[in-house]
Parts: C-alpha cells; sequence; structure tokens
C-alpha cells in the first residue's frame, strides 16, 4: 500500500505533510485559523495546491471551498496552478521602482529569454512583478519562495541565476520563518 495520500488525479502528499497538517489543525482553537500555515506545507511540497489539496483543507480545517480559493487567489504566493522551479517575484512598488527594479527586470528577462509573466522552456524559471514586499528600504527586492533578496542588482541577479542552475538556493537576506 502506498505510504502517500494520492487520488485519481494524482494528487499526493507525504506521511510527514499529512502529519503537519493535522498538527497544525490542532494547534488552534478554532481548525480555520490553520489555513495559511497548512497551505505552506502544500506548496512547500508540491509548489502549488491543486484542487485536490483543496479538498482536503476543506475537510480537515472544517472550511468551505470558498474560502480556501479565495484565500489562494488573494494572496501571490499562493499558487493555484502548477509552477515553475524557480518563481522569482520582483517588486514593482514605488520604493523598489525608485532604485531600479525595472532595469533589474530588462536585465532578467534579457538573462532568461522570457518576458515578465513568462517561464523558461525548461520549467526551471518563471519571472514576475510582485506589490510591496515590505522591505522598502532595501530595494529593489527579489522574493524567491520563502527567501528575500534585497538591494538586488543585476549582478546578485546573474549570481543567483547562477546558483539556481546548480540546484542551490543561495543564502537570502530575509527568510520567512516556517510553520513548524
Ligand atoms: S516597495 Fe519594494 S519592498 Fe516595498
Amino acid at each position: 500500500m502506498t505510504q502517500r495520500m494520492e487520488d485519481q488525479a494524482g494528487f499526493s502528499l507525504s506521511p510527514a505533510a499529512l502529519a503537519r497538517i493535522d498538527a497544525l489543525a490542532a494547534r488552534y482553537p478554532t481548525k480555520a485559523s490553520a489555513l495559511m500555515p497548512c497551505l505552506w506545507v502544500i506548496m512547500d511540497e508540491l509548489g502549488w495546491v491543486p484542487p485536490a489539496g483543496v479538498d482536503l483543507l476543506v475537510e480537515k480545517l472544517a472550511v468551505t471551498h470558498a474560502r480556501v480559493n479565495e484565500v489562494i487567489t488573494f494572496y501571490t504566493m499562493f499558487r493555484d496552478t502548477p509552477q515553475a522551479k524557480y518563481t522569482l517575484q520582483v517588486c514593482h512598488n514605488i520604493s523598489c521602482h525608485v532604485m531600479g527594479s525595472t532595469p533589474l527586470v530588462r536585465h532578467l528577462e534579457q538573462q532568461l529569454g522570457i518576458p515578465k509573466g513568462g517561464r523558461t522552456a525548461d520549467g526551471l524559471f518563471q519571472l514576475e512583478g510582485a506589490e510591496c514586499l515590505g522591505a522598502c528600504g532595501m530595494g529593489p527586492c527579489l522574493q524567491l519562495g520563502r527567501h528575500l533578496y534585497e538591494n538586488v542588482t543585476p549582478a546578485k541577479a546573474d549570481a543567483l541565476l547562477d546558483s539556481l542552475r546548480k540546484g542551490i538556493v543561495p543564502r537570502a537576506d530575509t527568510d520567512r520563518e516556517g510553520v513548524d
């Protein structure tokens, strides 16, 4: 018997991820309060939240499909479609814009050979804009999952791409906390 939870659509979460969701659901007075950290569990494992993942959270957290979907679609870090391995989000709000986010995006577009909003043919990179990432004094800022890179120059962006192509996520300036 499989050690993973799977359905006919191929949805699969590891036992460890399922255990984390159960633990999070038990952590708060109301299960629904665990929705965002549980979404992160699925995002961390799959890189997106498929419909079966929504079904799972509806069952585990006693929330509606509408509630899960509105949270996924409101926050840009949650995704309801399959993603590239590395999604690079460059802040395009005013402070980062003043500090050079537009030339940075142009540089990344050239280096990756894709326009903003595009994905490389090998599925490795996706390039996007992002609203304020909360580090306005450190612009331009680039977010990669839980990692935030600050004062990103074209040279720093090149080093980041080189490292990611080798499968290494470089040390970020700021990492968001996990949910454990
Ligand atoms: S404007 Fe870019 S982090 Fe706030």
